[in-house]
């Protein structure tokens, strides 16, 4: 690879923790007491996806219309049941090559950062002691537009004070893979965005990404 970067933002859940079934649990069981049909099929187009944006999604499979209001209380309570889960999470849950990488992309000389759409990020790296890692932090507390918007990316390259093209972006969801091209950065694709071909790059074990990402001193 001749291009060398000088930032990473990496993309929280699915990339660095396995919050997802955590979502999909709470999400579930909000369906359920909302008498809406969902699965995990539904929750797959939820990856990467604001709340708001996310209730949406399941509400298409609702009969009744909720007001803006009742929505905001849906989103509220799905959160508390989400965030039941994310109290139990531990430095366990990070895997030991997740954290052993990210130390050497730091020794290598580069600028780490989040850029995710959760507002629970800071609760969830700090649960997991993996806050101390990254320069800065890019998530749903500071941005207007969720992604496929590059809102989320931009506002990460800005804080590490770096250009978009001059940063590699992590992400395991296509709107991931979207938002970071709309924000003219290059991405590298993990888990399911592994099938999408708008990726630049793409890695089955995170431990793969030092191989784009040479010595920098
Ligand atoms: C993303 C998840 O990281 O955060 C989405 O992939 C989720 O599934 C979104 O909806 C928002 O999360 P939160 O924690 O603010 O409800
Ligand atoms: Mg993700």
């Amino acid at each position: 690879m001749d291009k060398k970067y000088k930032g990473v933002i990496f993309d929280l859940d699915g990339v660095l923790v396995f919050t997802d079934h955590f979502h999909y649990l709470a999400w579930k069981k909000l369906a359920d007491e909302e008498g809406i049909y969902f699965d995990e099929k539904i929750n797959d187009r939820l990856r990467g996806v604001s709340r708001m944006d996310s209730l949406d999604i399941i509400l298409e499979r609702s009969q009744k219309t909720y007001t803006s209001q009742e929505k905001a209380a849906l989103a509220e309570r799905k959160n508390e049941y989400y965030k039941s889960y994310l109290t139990k999470m531990t430095p366990e849950d990070v895997k030991e090559e997740t954290r052993k990488t990210l130390e050497e992309l730091k020794n290598r000389g580069y600028k780490l950062a989040i850029g995710s759409s959760s507002k629970n990020t800071k609760f969830i790296l700090n649960q997991v002691h993996l806050t101390s890692m990254f320069l800065a932090i890019s998530d749903g507390t500071n941005i207007v537009r969720s992604k496929p918007d590059p809102e989320v990316f931009l506002k990460a390259a800005l804080f590490i004070q770096e250009k978009p093209a001059d940063c590699l972006i992590m992400e395991d969801a296509f709107a991931g893979i979207e938002a970071g091209k709309r924000g003219g950065f290059k991405t590298i694709a993990i888990g399911q965005a592994t099938k999408d071909e708008e990726a630049d790059y793409k890695v089955q074990e995170f431990k793969e990404i030092l191989n784009f990402l040479p010595p920098l001193i």
